[in-house]
């Protein structure tokens, strides 16, 4: 935990802006996997963990931006429970790390929120992501389970957003810890890698180094030969030379926070020409992205100017033809990008997406329903403090290349001959993390291998 005057803070900030009414907090509770005490990992909701600091499950805190007051609501522990888990420490002295004064068990709760209600009082709570927590607040204040999401709290939302999306240094340094340990993992894996293994070798040692540092995986690993899926979670296969293999993978610290780096590397030692080819075009995508971070640039446009590159790119390479910025505009790009350039990144690897990518990533402003632009997670103009992710692709997806043909889909920008002999590439991206700084921006944690040199110079490695 970060010490208790930066929650207190946090939270006074939040009533401040928020004005009115109570804000309800919901903490997450354990998930369990086929029966109630075989339970996933737990994780503590990000927007619980960021104004609280308190990593436990079963808790709720009420704001009143009224009052003032904060009360943290939970119940300790019974003999049984310690005899299962072992002595823990009291929700009391959880609350006064965090500067709750007040505590109360959780079945005071109901009589705080009736009270509110009857006298007309605004109860704010956030969109509901966890079915348990979408049932309590049925209980709690009565509203369907499948309407919570749609009641939740715009002005808490945007009061939530405006105060995450600003990291402050201490902050900084945890995101570093994490992207450090993203480093270390993607080195390990272009160490490791050979012809033969299969693709759970590397994803095991993915999650060891994570768990090495006492923290997690801050997403599932995806270690494979198929890159051209976006989130492929499968890892059965077995590599074999000459294939290329896409690694995206990051640590999450025991406090919460993320890193999310993207490596491509060739299972035999060297990448082949033409794999070079594409993966240079890949990233200079990936150059012109950064070159362009600034504040006071909207992320859309680095967007383009990503998919710019790899049109211009893939011209040069005979997929592509016509005008590039007719191709553009067409959304010609989507048919090897057919992703977003990046997101924030914090809390949640994707921070804040379960409040909405339209506060978070937008700004309010509603986004496009083009193919490949509607998977923009981040459009807004960059300020400091921003923590994003770049992370431009190549993919070659079957299925797309057969339905765009077959639909004559952006037929007078893209060449389906040669399209149709790369059907079994794969994909190619590259991922690093920045901080959006005052005067441009900052690499976050150790730079990472990412030229075709460096990652030849890794992999010479797992070939001694
Ligand atoms: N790099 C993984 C993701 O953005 O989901």
């Amino acid at each position: 935990m970060f010490k208790k005057e930066t929650y207190i803070s946090r939270r006074e900030k939040l009533k401040k802006q928020v004005g009115n009414g109570l804000i309800l907090l919901l903490g997450n509770s354990e998930s369990p996997m086929n029966y109630a005490d075989n339970t996933y990992h737990y994780r503590q909701d990000s927007s619980f963990l960021y104004f609280t600091g308190v990593n436990h499950p079963d808790l709720v805190t009420v704001l009143d931006c009224e009052s003032g007051k904060d009360v943290l609501f939970g119940d300790d522990y019974t003999i049984d429970h310690i005899v299962w888990m072992g002595q823990q420490p009291t929700i009391a002295s959880r609350a006064d790390k965090s500067g709750i004064k007040e505590t109360q068990p959780l079945s005071k709760l109901q009589q705080v929120l009736d009270a509110a209600k009857s006298t007309g009082r605004t109860i704010h709570f956030l969109p509901v992501y966890r079915h348990d927590n979408k049932i309590r607040i049925f209980e709690w204040l009565g509203i369907e389970p499948a309407k919570v999401v749609e009641n939740a709290s715009i002005d808490l939302i945007k009061a939530v957003v405006n105060q995450r999306n600003y990291k402050s240094d201490e902050e900084i340094v945890e995101i570093e810890k994490a992207v450090n340990t993203s480093v270390d993992m993607h080195v390990a894996a272009m160490r490791m890698l050979k012809p033969g293994m299969r693709e759970s070798d590397i994803a095991a040692e993915m999650i060891r180094i994570a768990e090495a540092e006492n923290g997690h995986l801050s997403f599932p690993v995806i270690a494979t030969i198929n890159g051209q899926t976006l989130h492929n979670h499968y890892h059965g296969n077995i590599v074999k030379d000459e294939q290329v293999f896409l690694l995206d993978c990051g640590a999450e610290t025991e406090m919460g926070y993320a890193g999310d780096l993207s490596s491509t590397l060739p299972v035999g030692p060297k990448f082949t020409s033409i794999q070079k080819e594409i993966f240079n075009i890949a990233l200079a995508s990936h150059e012109a992205a950064i070159d362009m971070l600034k504040p006071g640039v909207a992320f859309k446009d680095v967007y383009y100017q990503s998919a710019r590159t790899i049109l211009e790119g893939m011209k040069g390479m005979g997929f592509v033809k016509g005008n590039i910025e007719d191709a553009l505009v067409n959304g010609a790009h989507a048919m090897f990008f057919p992703c977003g350039l990046g997101h924030m990144m914090g809390l949640d690897v994707h921070d804040m997406e379960d409040l909405g990518e339209v506060y978070a990533g937008w700004d309010g402003v509603p986004k496009s329903t083009q193919f490949g632009l509607k998977s923009l997670r981040l459009g807004r103009k960059l300020e400091p403090g921003f923590v994003i992710t770049i992370e431009p692709g190549i993919y070659f997806v079957p299925d797309l290349i057969d339905l765009w043909k077959t639909n004559n889909i952006n037929t007078e920008y893209l060449n389906f001959d040669m399209l149709d002999k790369f059907r079994n590439f794969g994909g190619m991206r590259n991922e690093e993390d920045f901080l959006i700084t005052p005067d441009g921006k900052r690499l976050l944690g150790k730079q990472k291998p990412k030229t075709i040199e460096q990652v030849e110079a890794e992999r010479a490695y797992a070939f001694k």
